[in-house]
């Protein structure tokens, strides 16, 4: 039976140049660059330059990612940009990018899931394609964390990072199968009962400011491995397919732990699981569509590659997508 998939052609992603060291945070901050490691990974991070904002970011990594499809701005008739630190509250950072790139027909939109954020735009995008609203869709996950930090909590304030990196979904034809190549299934998941456990303490219609990152790091650990896991199951159930089908485990990057206890609890062993951690931090929407990028760069993805894409976040939100590139 022929379908139309969501097929990825081209990615691309941006980092700013300040590169800030685990060394460096403990210079102000009461903490050490081995108990960063050690609990998450994290090595380095980068950080926005003062009025660099969330949709710099997302432009150069657009940009990045049509040369990469071989694109223009022009060809694109969607842009799906999840961020939690848009440059305003409206208008949304999508609609900044569609301008900067040439973009003048279709629609461009924000979309809000927090560390999870990717994954839901992925599905956004797959339906808008699958459904025939868009031909070509640019899904975004870009961050400037680093500006809703609080820096007297060191629980919290070590492990984020800023970035961007954005994906081209194309509609082809496929047979319905999961040797098709495009998004062959994903998996959404929210519990609002748990909001306490990971949030920012200001918006729009509270405080009338940002806010800063709240988080209860040891829940939301024990949350995320579970969660990780089970959604990835789920996913890889509805595509058809099973772990030992899985080339590439990419993963939320937020803690290497995290990352390592997921891969054994679904069964894939370290060596197919793309970490960037260590160089990023936690980017939040970003850390996907960065890890997805470098590892095309490193060789790790190739055509026809089955990836599991997995991430938790604030909400709780949480959810996986298999694409097979
Ligand atoms: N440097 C040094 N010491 C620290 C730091 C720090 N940056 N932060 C906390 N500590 C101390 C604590 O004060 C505590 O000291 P105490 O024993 O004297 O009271 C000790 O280290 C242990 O603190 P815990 O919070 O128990 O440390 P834990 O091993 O749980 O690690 C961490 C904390 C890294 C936050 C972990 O819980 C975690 O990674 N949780 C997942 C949360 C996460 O990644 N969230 C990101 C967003 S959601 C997502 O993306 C999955």
């Amino acid at each position: 039976m022929s379908v139309i998939r969501a097929v990825a052609c081209g990615c691309g992603r941006y980092l700013p140049e300040r590169v800030v060291e685990n060394a460096e945070l403990a210079l102000t901050i009461d903490t050490s660059d081995a108990w960063i490691r050690t609990r998450t990974g994290i090595e380095r991070r980068r950080f926005a330059a003062e009025g660099e904002k969330t949709s710099d970011l997302s432009i150069v990594a657009a940009r990045r990612a049509l040369d990469d499809a071989g694109m223009t701005g022009s060809d694109i008739d969607a842009i799906v940009l999840a961020t939690a630190t848009p440059d305003q509250t409206f208008p949304s950072t999508a609609t900044r990018v569609q301008a900067a790139i040439g973009m003048s027909g279709g629609f461009a939109f924000d979309i809000q899931a927090v560390c999870a954020g990717f994954v839901f735009a992925l599905a956004q995008a797959d339906a808008l394609i699958r459904t025939g609203q868009a031909r070509r869709a640019m899904v975004i996950g870009a961050e400037t964390f680093s500006r809703i930090l609080d820096w007297n909590d060191r629980g919290t304030c070590v492990l984020f990072g800023d970035g961007a990196g954005a994906l081209i979904l194309e509609a082809r034809e496929g047979e319905g199968t999961s040797a098709d190549r495009g998004l062959l299934a994903t998996d959404l998941r929210s519990d609002g009962r748990y909001n306490e456990l990971l949030y920012v303490d200001g918006g729009p219609s509270t405080t009338g400011s940002a806010g800063v990152v709240r988080m209860a790091g040891q829940e939301v650990f024990k949350h995320a491995v579970l969660k990780l896991a089970e959604t990835g199951a789920t996913a890889l159930a509805r595509a058809g397919l099973g772990t030992a089908d899985v080339d590439w485990l990419v993963p939320h990057q937020a803690n290497l732990r995290i990352m390592s206890m997921t891969a054994a609890k679904l069964g894939v062993p370290m060596e197919r699981v793309v970490v960037t951690v260590q160089d990023h931090g936690n980017t939040s929407a970003a850390s996907i569509p960065l890890a997805l990028s470098v590892a095309r760069e490193r060789g790790q993805i190739r055509e026809g590659d089955v990836v599991l894409m997995e991430a938790i976040g604030g909400g709780l939100a949480w959810g996986a997508a298999v694409l097979r590139w």
